[in-house]
């Protein structure tokens, strides 16, 4: 590395992280969702799951499942969105589980590839899956007799399932499109992420859980709202007959990703003077900035802008419009150059301040910024 910014990642925690939910939610199959170069982790971060306890995996294309198969040989990869049926061989020959999202995807299969696959079925979010129980009983009896393994079937749930109503509806419609087959017969029944895993009691016929953004560190506790709030919402779950959710859990769980880079240069301004494009700073006194090597090609979007960086334990504010490839905060006497810079170190409240999801965040950090790997006293360094 010779630009000094990258992003910091804890190996340790995140195995700590899935030994500690597998310890809570004991399932058969803990399905490690790694879409989007493992939620910007990187795809290295695949065998630290995998020791962690990680027994299947999946990601959102060909692509990213074939990146992911790079890192791992041996284990199952269940692609999410369906391959285009050109394509189906290098799934064959590269062991990637395939979602079969819809009956017109099934009529053109071909039943001789030896492939495993998953059915999809839509519950209410209207994106991938069946929405027909006779076509998935149909597709369930004629892949019996082909070279294609039926191995698993999931949905997706669209809402949050925190005092929804529409959780409650999705599982009904789970339970009512597979009603004419036998869920016991198939290997793998997956419908939950990190969310509703730990707000909900999966029905018996679950086997699997994807497991997302949990495994990064999300989401940890619920509080039980008290007093009036806890009247209001009781009176509103009864009212739109809506399950509660189960609020404490004994989950730890710890985020393990973190931004930096350092002081690049600098600077004296004078009162009047201006900073950056578009003139949008103007200095009301003297002041010293610093310029960070880091800017919105890193993921350093305008949201950032007015944020605090920590140099030294201390924070400072952005200031200015953020460049391509530059950020300018205003500091003081004690920064040095090439000090350290931390951009954030904790996620949770990064992503809280910037008013985006810890999904936005994490995967915002763009392939330019390499990822650092921390591993007992090794460090790897990768850039994607
Ligand atoms: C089909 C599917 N399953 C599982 C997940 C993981 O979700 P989460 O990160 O909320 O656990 C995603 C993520 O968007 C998804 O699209």
């Amino acid at each position: 590395m010779y630009r000094k910014t990258y992003a910091l990642i804890n190996c340790k925690t995140l195995k700590e992280n899935i030994q500690n939910i597998k310890q809570n939610y004991p399932y058969k199959y803990y399905i490690g969702v790694v879409k989007a170069n493992a939620y910007g982790h990187g795809d290295y971060i695949v065998n630290t799951l995998i020791q962690g306890g990680i027994n299947y995996l999946a990601a959102s294309s060909l692509e990213e499942c074939l990146s992911i198969r790079k890192q791992n040989q041996n284990i199952s990869i269940l692609c999410l969105e369906p391959i285009n049926h050109e394509y189906l061989n290098i799934c064959e020959k590269e062991n990637i589980t395939i979602t079969i999202p819809d009956y017109e995807y099934f009529k053109n299969l071909d039943l001789n590839l030896n492939l495993k696959a998953h059915i999809k079925i839509d519950s209410g979010m209207n994106r991938l899956g069946f929405k027909d129980k006779n076509q998935i009983k149909q597709v369930y009896e004629t892949l019996k007799n082909s070279h294609i393994t039926l191995e698993g079937i999931y949905t997706h749930i669209g809402t949050s399932g925190l005092w929804d109503k529409y959780y409650d509806k999705s599982i009904k419609t789970f339970e009512n499109l597979t009603s004419l087959i036998d869920l016991k017969e198939i290997k793998i029944v997956h419908i939950s992420r990190s969310l509703t895993l730990v707000t909900h009691k999966m029905p018996d016929y679950i086997t699997g859980i994807r497991l997302g953004i949990i495994m990064y560190g999300y989401p940890q506790k619920f509080t039980k709202p008290t007093g009036l709030r806890l009247i209001k919402r009781n009176l509103y779950l009864k009212k739109h007959q809506i399950s509660d959710i189960t609020y404490e859990n004994n989950l730890n769980l710890k985020t393990a990703f973190s931004l930096h880079t350092e002081v690049m240069t600098i600077k004296d301004v004078k009162k009047g003077e201006y900073v950056g494009y578009g003139a949008k700073y103007i200095a009301k006194e003297d002041i010293k900035i610093a310029i960070l090597p880091i800017g919105f090609a890193d993921g350093l979007t305008k949201n950032y802008e007015n944020k605090t960086v920590t140099i030294n334990n201390k924070n400072y504010q952005i200031i200015g419009e953020i460049g391509m490839d530059m950020t300018t905060v205003k500091i003081d006497s004690s920064v040095k150059l090439h000090d350290h810079v931390i951009i954030f170190s904790d996620p949770k409240k990064q992503a809280k301040e910037l008013n985006i999801s810890a999904y936005e965040l994490f995967t915002s950090i763009t392939n330019r910024v390499p990822r650092v790997y921390e591993e007992d006293e090794k460090i790897t360094e990768i850039k994607y």
